[in-house]
């Protein structure tokens, strides 16, 4: 864990986090653009992604825009405001027997990182983020980068993806949308 997450957020986080607003709103949920849920995910899987979209390794235009003049203490100060606030948003609807298929499929490839049904993540020096309710929006936007090598995976996430026959993909993402964070 980075030192930076030990301290609760403050008003000064919340004034960094201002330049998130726009497009996570001040709630960090979903905001039905496509954006992924912010709030309640750890930490240090904030500062690795908004660190990652700073040097260029994941590409997305706004967050590639947002991150580029940044300072480490402005990327650490809106992830710990982004990280101390709940995950409040809604039930998205799922269909149960995709669910039920991807209960399995997860527990086979996927559990082992993202432990608890997605609910956690167990890689000790690698931050991962927490899939569990996630948008359905986000999560097929990001299995499609995937798979399209055009964001990168840890070596053992991407063996796990290789093993995923037509039809998988889904029903890990009506797993991940039926279950609360
Ligand atoms: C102009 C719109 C915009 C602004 C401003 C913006 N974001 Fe984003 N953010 C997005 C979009 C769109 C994505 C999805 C990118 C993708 O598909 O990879 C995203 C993705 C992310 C992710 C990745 C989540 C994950 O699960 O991997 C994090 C973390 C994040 N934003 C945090 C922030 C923070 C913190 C700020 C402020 C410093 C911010 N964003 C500002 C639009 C924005
Ligand atoms: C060896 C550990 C490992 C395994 C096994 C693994 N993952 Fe991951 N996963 C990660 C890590 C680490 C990240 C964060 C990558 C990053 O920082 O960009 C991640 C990120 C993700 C994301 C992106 C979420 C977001 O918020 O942007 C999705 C979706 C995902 N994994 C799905 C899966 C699925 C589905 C499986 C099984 C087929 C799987 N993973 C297996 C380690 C793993």
């Amino acid at each position: 864990m980075l030192a930076g997450a030990s301290r609760a957020a403050d008003s000064g986080d919340a004034a960094s986090a201002k330049r998130c607003f726009k497009c996570h709103a001040e709630d960090g949920l979903e905001s039905g653009d496509g954006e992924p849920i912010i709030a309640a995910q750890p930490f240090a899987y904030i500062v690795a992604a908004l660190d990652a979209f700073q040097t260029g390794a994941r590409v997305d235009k706004s967050m590639n825009k947002v991150t580029k003049s940044m300072t480490r203490e402005e990327i650490e100060a809106s992830a710990r405001y982004y990280a101390s606030l709940p995950n409040k948003s809604p039930r998205q609807p799922f269909d149960t027997k995709f669910a039920g298929k991807g209960a399995g499929i997860h527990a086979r490839l996927c559990e082992k990182c993202h432990v608890d049904g997605g609910r956690g993540f167990s890689m000790e020096k690698t931050p991962g983020p927490i899939l569990a309710g996630q948008t359905e929006k986000y999560l097929r936007a990001q299995f499609a980068q995937f798979m399209s090598l055009d964001r990168e995976m840890p070596s053992g996430m991407g063996i796990a993806m290789l093993e995923l026959l037509p039809g998988d993909a889904n029903a890990l993402l009506h797993y991940y949308i039926s279950r609360s964070p």
